[in-house]
């Protein structure tokens, strides 16, 4: 689905941001890109979405090379959500922010279609449809971007810190539904998260950046068990790996358990069958 090649981006005259990027990502999969601040995650994101075109390497998305996909074209394939969602809403009204996403990628023609999708979002994500985005919270603006963002049914996702300012309640719903789209649709996501259990949560698979160097590539679980390789690339693992980590093997479970009561569950089980 989506192939990096020794992918390399430098902005204009900066030394290389990005190098030597290589990884495959099939369809369906659901792929957090981690990395401390400046690592390189947004280029990253940015040369899977075409908004920028490598400067060494090559890119394809769904086999076509991003360097020469019309930007209609990548629309069809690809959404991408922005850090900020500020920097990506530009109607007056929700329904026209949601709607101005689908006319970009159906058509304009499309009027119907548009309207009964719209709708359909509008309901899903409880907005009335008439606010001005700008008057609602941080949070509901970023719900206001992903919902335009995902309208057009993407077959690919690529998500910029999708959850930073947003409450806990906000932040399980956007991500239950991001993942409902992985599940149901097949929807292939790729996020850029700093929140290490919603990664553990959310994520299989991921790739370690630093430096503008990809460092590792594995599943989300072993790479939180890899404490040299998150000391490298200045990640913290999410407490729950670190307090397995801590009670050492003496605990089962302590390899797989996500949340603490998987954890609790799995030591007694172990302790009962010593006993
Ligand atoms: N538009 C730009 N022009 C020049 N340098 C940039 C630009 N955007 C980012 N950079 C530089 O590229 C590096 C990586 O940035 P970025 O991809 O945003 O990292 P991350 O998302 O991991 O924080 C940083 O050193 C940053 O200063
Ligand atoms: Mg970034």
């Amino acid at each position: 689905m989506i192939t990096a090649e020794h992918v390399g981006y430098a902005y204009r005259g900066n030394v290389r941001t990005v190098s030597d990027l290589s990884f495959h990502i099939e369809k369906g999969e659901f792929v957090a890109l981690l990395g401390e601040n400046g690592a390189g995650k947004t280029t990253a994101v940015k040369l899977i979405a075409g908004l920028l075109r490598p400067t060494e390497g090559r890119m394809t998305v769904n086999g076509l090379d991003t360097a020469k996909t019309r930007v209609s074209e990548r629309a069809k394939q690809v959404g991408f959500l922005f850090q900020n969602p500020d920097r990506q809403i530009c109607e007056n009204t929700v329904r026209d922010e949601i709607a101005f996403g689908l006319r970009a990628v159906w058509g304009k023609k499309e009027t119907e279609r548009i309207r009964e999708r719209t709708d359909e979002l509008l309901e899903v994500f409880g907005f009335r449809g008439d606010e001005d985005p700008f008057s609602l919270s941080r949070g509901q603006r970023q719900q206001v971007a992903l919902t335009s963002t995902l309208a057009p049914r993407p077959a690919v996702l690529l998500l910029d810190e999708p959850t930073t300012g947003l409450d806990y309640r906000e932040c399980t719903r956007i991500m239950e539904f991001i993942r409902r789209l992985n599940e149901t649709e097949g929807t292939t996501v790729v996020m850029v998260c700093h929140d290490m259990e919603i990664v553990l949560d959310y994520a299989r698979r991921a790739l370690v950046m630093a430096g503008g160097h990809l460092l590792d590539d594995g599943p989300v679980k072993e790479i939180f068990r890899d404490a040299p390789l998150l000391e490298k690339a200045s990640l913290l693992p999410p407490q729950i790996v670190q307090i397995a980590g801590r009670l050492g093997g003496e605990f089962a479970g302590a390899d797989d358990a996500q949340t603490l009561s998987s954890l609790i569950a799995e030591t007694a089980k172990k302790k009962g069958e010593r006993a």
